[in-house]
């Protein structure tokens, strides 16, 4: 297999950061430096990225987990809290969560072992839609909406990107909001929201490009299905 795939199916980074590394001289064979992206590596060699030994890549594996508030989706936790990982209870490959969701925020998050899909659905560049529900405290004027909907400041060197916002219920001093983006600044729903003046109490997101979370119960997760990978790596 090839090193670039090699390294990205077992899970270190995509095709294309593998092919980079390898230039760099990140990468050694057996011990020695290898800076062939296309080098085919053979069983028993022993591949080493950034000084990390890696293991020869498993069978692909695609889920979607329903994560449950209080759930962290790094792989650690210096305060200990639990990792979505302890909720793929029968799960052997080695997947890790594409993209994050924050400890509060619920709901659909995919996990893969493979580098190529992981890379493909994360970068902003790829445009990949994510659904949110959120209800956040406080009456959304017309104005706030179209606000949200055209950009706004959250802090960091550019506003937000053009975001799809519905508002779907209103009720008490609570307003239900759908909000669609392509982009996965750190808390960026709650952060948007932030800036037009609504505090989140809840945050749920729906669906992945066109995979929904259905009717998926919170803390269990599914195999995705064939078309649903395939969809994926063509979104
Ligand atoms: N936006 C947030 O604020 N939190 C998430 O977890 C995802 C998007």
């Amino acid at each position: 297999m090839r090193l670039n795939k090699y390294i990205a199916q077992a899970g270190v980074c995509s095709r294309r950061k593998a092919d980079e590394l390898t230039l760099a001289g990140k990468v050694k064979i057996n011990g020695a430096v290898m800076k062939t992206p296309g080098y085919d590596v053979q069983e028993g060699d022993v591949v080493v990225v950034d000084g990390k030994p890696v293991d020869a890549p498993e069978k692909a594996a695609y889920y979607a987990l329903n994560k449950p508030a209080g759930y962290i989706t790094t792989t650690s936790d210096e305060k200990d809290r639990p990792t979505v990982l302890s909720l793929l209870t029968d799960v052997t490959a080695r997947v890790y969560p594409v993209g994050r969701l924050d400890g509060p925020t619920r709901g659909l998050l995919l996990l893969t072992n493979d580098g190529d899909l992981s890379y493909h659905i994360a970068h902003p560049s790829q445009k990949v839609w994510k659904t949110y529900i959120a209800v956040v405290a406080g009456h959304v004027t017309k104005d706030e909406v179209w606000a949200l909907r055209n950009g706004v400041d959250i802090g960091d060197k550019k506003k937000t990107a053009p975001a799809q916002v519905t508002v779907l219920k209103e009720k008490g001093d609570q307003t239900t909001l759908e909000i669609r983006i392509h982009e996965g600044r750190n808390r960026q729903v709650r952060r948007m929201c932030k800036a037009v003046g609504h505090t989140v109490l809840d945050l749920q997101r729906t669906a992945v490009g066109d995979i929904a979370l259905g009717r998926l119960r919170e803390g269990t997760y599914r195999r995705l299905t064939p078309a649903e990978v395939e969809y994926l790596k063509n979104c």
